[in-house]
């Protein structure tokens, strides 16, 4: 059973169709990609996905459970968890404050424990703070702890919210973009992350213009164009496939893995 099943997903906003019957199976333990240009209903679907949007028809069924039209935070806490395509940390609080505020979504806690700290509250800040670490460790931003998010250097940003997605213990972390911006190094880094958390049993699903990144982390990859499924593949098939070179290149040459925007942006 797949971890992760999408099916005929319809996504309508007035008269746009953003997504168009989209299906496809992510198997437990997948570096999974979404690939398609700019606009291609690649957010849209991942809004869908999360619990940000309710698709206007179809289902997701994740762990086998139908999902459609949950809450993100009940979808979150079932363990599908996303990252944004803008950055949304909290730029004033701490790298260390952003990471912990990601467990919250996991933790007894809230105003109650804030205020009155009871003795698991206590417990739990230790383990709060333990976990931070490891995961500052694990991203390899554990030298800027103590930095306001919102002064790191883009790539760390990127590093960081990664980090604070896992705070919530994903089984299945969705990455909107996560190398936009990014420089090759940058890019590098985050590719080594991204293996290692699926080394952790995590899987990953990933929607991403930077074609060195997919193409090196993807094991199977989806392309959308104009809100519909086109293809899917491995990585090798996805580079030759006729309708995929069209949307991106007007068919004249492989879909690059320079990191190239693809065409109609
Ligand atoms: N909330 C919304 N209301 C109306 N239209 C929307 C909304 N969200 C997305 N769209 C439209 O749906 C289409 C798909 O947008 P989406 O953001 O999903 O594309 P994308 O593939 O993520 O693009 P990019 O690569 O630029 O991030 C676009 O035409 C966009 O303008
Ligand atoms: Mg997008």
């Amino acid at each position: 059973m797949a971890l992760l099943s999408v099916n005929d997903l319809t996504m309508r906003f007035g008269g746009l169709v953003a997504n168009d019957r989209i299906g496809f199976d992510v198997e437990e333990g997948a570096i999974f990609a979404v690939i398609g240009p700019n606009g291609a209903g690649k957010t849209t679907l991942f809004n869908a996905i999360s619990g940000a949007l309710t698709p206007t028809s179809g289902e997701v069924r994740f762990d086998g459970q139908i999902i459609t039209g949950r809450p993100q935070h009940a979808v979150a806490g079932a363990g599908l968890v996303r990252t944004y395509q803008l950055v949304q940390l909290f730029a004033d609080l701490s790298v260390r404050d952003n990471v912990a505020v990601g467990f919250h979504r996991v933790s007894r806690g809230g105003v109650f424990a804030a205020l009155f700290r009871p003795g698991w509250a206590r417990a739990q800040e230790a383990h709060v703070a333990e976990k931070t670490r490891d995961l500052l460790e694990f991203v390899g931003l554990s030298g800027v702890a103590d930095m306001p998010a919102g002064k790191l250097p883009y790539g760390q940003q990127r590093l960081l919210e990664v980090a604070r997605a896992l705070a919530a213990e994903p089984r299945l972390l969705l990455l909107d973009e996560p190398a936009a911006g990014l420089n090759t190094q940058e890019t590098a880094a985050l590719a080594d992350v991204i293996e290692r958390i699926n080394g952790r049993g995590v899987t990953v699903l990933l929607v991403e213009h930077d074609m060195s990144l997919v193409m090196k982390v993807a094991r199977r990859i989806v392309v959308i164009d104009f809100g519909r499924k086109i293809a899917e593949g491995s990585p090798a098939e996805i580079k030759v496939h006729p309708d995929v070179l069209a949307a991106y290149l007007g068919g004249t040459e492989a879909v690059a893995d320079d990191g190239a925007e693809p065409a109609h942006a």
